[in-house]
């Protein structure tokens, strides 16, 4: 049975392989996630230090002149800030910087070029690109934490839980259909999702937009974010049809975030380390799945699209994971640290924001940590912002004050409402909260 699956296995890497050589894929197209992240993304991804840029233009636009201050992660860049645009679209989890370099070799992977050569991490598993290292941290993490059922369950590791977002549409969605499955999320959702689902055309699914609006008598994926992207707030399903099946998107379901209130048990689980540990850049997320043959399905779809996941992300990631277990028993372990530093910044953006009418800011019920035994409201990893009063565009708004941030109508909400990203570096955080009670008009 083992040889079989593992001639199949290299039957399709090889297949795949040769794919790659002949296919050159081409986009042109607005609608692409690039384009519609805006220029801003250019500086992101070319070399940038961090989100904050000197304009020399009057208009606080990013422009070919823009160009990226030398701030190091701690200092602050303090002269002319009022000139500096804040780049606050993204959710770049850098804020977790000054923990990890404090762990220093305690969390350092060293690699030989002769190890991980290997497509295959066990062939014996479903996930066969799964590193045991990997699946032992993930699984011990969540028993510490309490905010997931792993036993009995299937893990498939993908490259960023984005990546299992498309292996689960495509897992999920029948490969006869006669239409395409409608895919929805309750609004505001998270503005990826319309765009993942449907940028390769696939006549397997399609976005079918707010969940709450969704009213045909068709099978539907529902994605269910919880704690939600942007807004915060903790989430249940919304179509409750029979013929629905949910995905929960639970990226942002740890304690530094959210009370956990029991562990999670849901047919489809997606976590990710970009947010619980800030290891965005190692593009490492899993899904803890019941159903084995969806884990298979979902397996096959990483296999075609890229033959498995890095092997070296996936020991950097089992590494870091196993040193949050671990240090819970230190004086400051990474959640003890990240609650505390989100605590803060909350704190600080409600000053900020109630020093002046023109906007608010959603609450938060408190609930009882199982984990931490702290009482607290959500914490959530963006400020979904409301501008108050006459101003109908709060991004261009903002956007004048030179702070960037991502306008409702991309969460199929209103433009009155801005994500800003709470992940940033200290300099960037400080910034926002010193510009915002200087808005007058
Ligand atoms: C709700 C949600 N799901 C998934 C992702 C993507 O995570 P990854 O970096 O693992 O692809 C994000 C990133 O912002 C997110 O907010």
């Amino acid at each position: 049975m083992a040889n079989v699956l593992f001639l199949t296995n290299v039957l399709v890497v090889s297949l795949a392989m040769n794919m790659g050589l002949i296919w050159k894929i081409s986009y042109d197209d607005e609608q692409t996630l690039t384009s519609k992240w805006s220029i801003h993304q250019n500086l992101h991804f070319h070399g940038y230090k961090n989100n904050i840029i000197q304009v020399e233009e009057e208009e606080a636009r990013v422009s070919k002149r823009a160009h990226i201050l030398p701030t190091t992660s701690s200092g602050a860049a303090t002269d002319g800030w009022e000139s500096l645009v804040i780049n606050l679209d993204h959710g770049d989890p850098t804020m977790y910087e000054d923990f990890w370099k404090q762990k220093g070799e305690e969390t350092t992977v060293v690699t030989s070029s002769w190890q991980h050569i290997s497509y295959f991490s066990d062939i014996k598993n479903v996930c066969w690109f799964l590193e045991p290292v990997l699946v032992s941290a993930i699984t011990r993490l969540h028993k510490v934490v309490g905010n997931a059922v792993t036993e009995g369950r299937n893990i498939v590791v993908g490259t960023g839980s984005s990546q299992l977002y498309q292996a689960a549409l495509y897992a999920l969605s029948p490969p006869n259909g006669s239409d395409p499955m409608n895919v929805v999320s309750a609004a505001p959702f998270y503005s990826s999702y319309p765009l993942m689902t449907d940028y390769l055309k696939s006549g397997l699914h399609k976005w079918a937009g707010d969940a709450y609006e969704f009213n045909k008598e068709q099978p539907y994926i529902e994605l269910v974010t919880s704690p939600n992207n942007p807004d915060g707030f903790t989430r249940q399903e919304v179509v409750k049809g029979d013929k629905g099946i949910l995905i929960h998107d639970l990226a942002y379901y740890w304690p530094q975030y959210t009370p956990i209130l029991s562990p999670a048990d849901y047919d489809i689980m997606l976590f990710t380390v970009s947010k619980s540990t800030g290891h965005a850049g190692s593009r490492i997320g899993w899904a803890v799945v019941k159903d084995r043959e969806i884990a298979k399905k979902m397996t096959t779809f990483i296999e075609i699209n890229t033959i498995g996941v890095s092997k070296d992300s996936q020991i950097r990631a089992a590494k870091i994971l196993q040193a949050v277990s671990e240090n819970q028993k230190e004086a400051e372990s990474f959640f003890d640290y990240s609650y505390k530093l989100m605590a803060e910044r909350w704190r600080k953006i409600r000053e900020a924001v109630n020093k002046t009418e023109l906007f608010s800011l959603p609450s938060f019920p408190a609930e009882t940590c199982s984990f931490s035994g702290r009482t607290f409201g959500q914490l959530p990893a963006f400020a979904w912002l409301k501008c108050e009063g006459e101003v109908d565009d709060c991004e261009g708004f903002l956007r004048r004050h030179k702070i960037l941030t991502r306008g409702g109508k991309h969460f199929g909400a209103s433009m009155k409402y801005v994500r800003i990203s709470m992940l940033s570096r200290e300099n960037e955080f400080k910034l926002l909260t010193d510009r915002l009670p200087a808005i007058i008009s």
